[in-house]
């Protein structure tokens, strides 16, 4: 268990830790998810360590689930929207988290719509920097909240299959939970129209299917993402009508399997497009224990990362 400590300084990407990584995290989750759920829902863990939640980028379950477990850890925070500051006025994005480090921050969780911002940061920079997302690159708690979340619900995921389905080419979290379950041992595949889906994506070991029925006769977990209108700067599907009646998961489909099938899906969901509202709402549907796991997951990864900022101080 490398002695309770992580192999890195950073949070980048699921890319960058090891299977080991990520099993500690999980068993610090696990801790964290019981003291969640006390009356009294704080530890003084990371008293006296102040966190920069930096969002470049739109977010709703990410920076309430970071600024969430901070503040369960008794962190000071502080809370950075790019829409209301001066990078209005043009200032850079080292400028920036210069002129907040300057302010004796200690940790920095960013999202920011450039792929690499992170990777960027952590050369020019002493903080630890957490990815809350980086464009169409990585989501690397996403991807943890969501395997220890399938976990939860199917067990060990080794050999377990796993099909991620929908907008594959403008996902972080495609990427990201590619990384995280092929680490813990599970068959992943992805399925979506061609033109959604990364033309050299088998090159990562993942089956790829075009056929929605095939894909959820196949797997024990369909993690379902939304079409990501915002990233797509050309039509990549003629209508999400058309969208719907070929990929769209509902009722309908999963009454003609024969056998459980876990839903899970990582938000904003478009109900009526990529899911429908019965299947969303429905029994196999995980996706608000998806979101409760995403406080407990990021707790550990707060605690863990801090852990070696505490050895590098003393
Ligand atoms: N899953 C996810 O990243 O949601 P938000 O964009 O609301 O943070």
């Amino acid at each position: 268990m490398q002695d309770g400590r992580l192999s890195t300084r950073h949070l980048l990407g699921i890319k960058y830790i090891t299977t080991q990584d990520i099993e500690l995290i999980f068993s610090a989750a696990k801790q964290f998810k019981e003291v969640i759920n006390r009356p009294i829902k704080k530890v003084p863990s990371l008293r006296d360590v102040t966190i920069a939640n930096l969002f470049f980028e739109n977010s709703t379950r990410t920076k309430l689930s970071f600024e969430l477990a901070e503040k369960r850890l008794s962190a000071d925070v502080v809370n950075f929207s790019s829409s209301s500051s001066s990078v209005k006025k043009g200032e850079t994005l080292l400028d920036t988290v210069n002129n907040i480090l300057s302010m004796k921050v200690d940790m920095i969780v960013m999202r920011h719509p450039a792929p690499g911002a992170h990777y960027f940061l952590s050369q020019h920079i002493d903080a630890q920097i957490i990815n809350a997302g980086d464009g169409t690159h990585e989501h690397p708690t996403q991807a943890l909240l969501d395997a220890y979340s399938m976990q939860e619900k199917v067990g060990n995921l080794r050999g377990k299959k796993i099909c991620i389905f929908g907008d594959i080419l403008h996902s972080r979290v495609a990427l990201s939970n590619i990384f995280c379950l092929q680490k813990l041992g599970a068959k992943v595949r992805v399925c979506g129209p061609a033109t959604l889906i990364p033309k050299h994506i088998d090159k990562l070991g993942v089956e790829v299917s075009y056929n929605l029925e095939e894909s959820l006769r196949w797997c024990d977990v369909a993690n379902v993402l939304r079409i990501q209108l915002e990233r797509q700067d050309i039509k990549y599907i003629p209508s999400l009508r058309e969208y719907s009646m070929y990929y769209g998961i509902t009722k309908e489909r999963l009454d003609k399997l024969d056998k459980e099938i876990v839903i899970m899906h990582p938000g904003p969901m478009n109900r009526g497009v990529e899911i429908s509202s019965d299947v969303a709402d429905s029994d196999h549907s995980i996706i608000l224990q998806q979101v409760e796991n995403g406080v407990a997951i990021r707790m550990a990864v707060l605690f863990l990362l801090a852990k070696d900022r505490n050895d590098l101080a003393a």
